[in-house]
């Protein structure tokens, strides 16, 4: 059976400020195979990364992203209200919200892999599959780039854009003959949320897919090594480490 991948979940949310270069070099120095980020666009149009559309939970300011300039977003902390991590460090006061670019530039030199989600919201900002490629393609060097969304006319925009670009389906539902769908749209994987993956009987795993799908977002132990000895390709979670850990024996 091929190893497992382990992706941390926008870098390694659970012990550090999601979606920073702090939380993804975390990731990556936990040995994480991949990460996971989230993306939004600012007022004067450019690709940041952050999960939500406001920056009310992360950050220390208030609003949406699109109505900040980029220059003005880079004012906030994107690390000052995670002071309860049993890791916090005062110096994370000073972290910002990355833009897309600058997180490609700093994955670039590790080879580890990168899942790039658009929100479903995105598809209201004409171009922007356009945009994202346009920005992995400078930046992204020899980085494994997944495009994944809910969103299936994005996906498509994706696609048509870029043949090759590796493209995967978000979805929390059971999907009978997932394998007509990912020949059909040339999807390179599906992403499916744990609960589905877990339960008996689930399509994924009657049409023999498990291998080639990403879970998420599995936290607990229990879950880690049921999916693990079902042989499911990519977990995605946010304690990176535990799961090594859980799937190299470690603990
Ligand atoms: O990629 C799957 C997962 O990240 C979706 O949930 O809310 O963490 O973006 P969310
Ligand atoms: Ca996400």
């Amino acid at each position: 059976m091929k190893k497992t991948n382990i992706y941390g979940h926008r870098g390694a949310m659970g012990t550090h400020p999601e979606n920073t270069l702090l939380s993804f070099q975390a990731a990556l120095e936990q040995g994480a195979d991949g990460v996971e980020l989230d993306i939004q666009v600012t007022k004067d149009g450019e690709l940041v990364v952050i999960h939500d559309d406001t920056v009310d939970r992360t950050t220390d300011g208030t609003g949406y992203v699109h109505d900040y300039s980029l220059h003005k977003l880079k004012a906030l902390s994107a690390g000052c209200r995670f002071n309860h991590f049993p890791e916090y460090e005062p110096s994370w006061d000073q972290e910002r919200i990355p833009t897309l670019q600058e997180v490609l530039c700093f994955l670039a030199p590790f080879g580890t892999e990168a899942n790039i989600e658009l929100k479903p919201h995105l598809a209201k900002h004409k171009g922007i599959e356009r945009r994202v490629l346009e920005t992995v393609q400078a930046w992204g060097s020899q980085t494994k780039i997944i495009y994944s969304s809910f969103h299936m006319p994005m996906l498509l925009r994706l696609k048509q854009l870029n043949n090759t670009a590796n493209i995967a389906w978000l979805l929390n539902i059971n999907l009978p003959l997932a394998a007509d769908y990912m020949s059909c749209f040339q999807f390179e994987s599906l992403h499916v949320d744990r609960k589905i993956l877990l339960t008996e009987g689930n399509a994924f795993e009657q049409e023999g897919l498990l291998s080639v799908i990403r879970a998420w977002t599995v936290n607990q132990d229990q879950e880690i090594q049921q999916l693990l000895a079902k042989g499911v390709g990519t977990i995605m979670t946010d304690y990176p480490s535990r799961a090594i850990a859980l799937r190299d024996g470690m603990i």
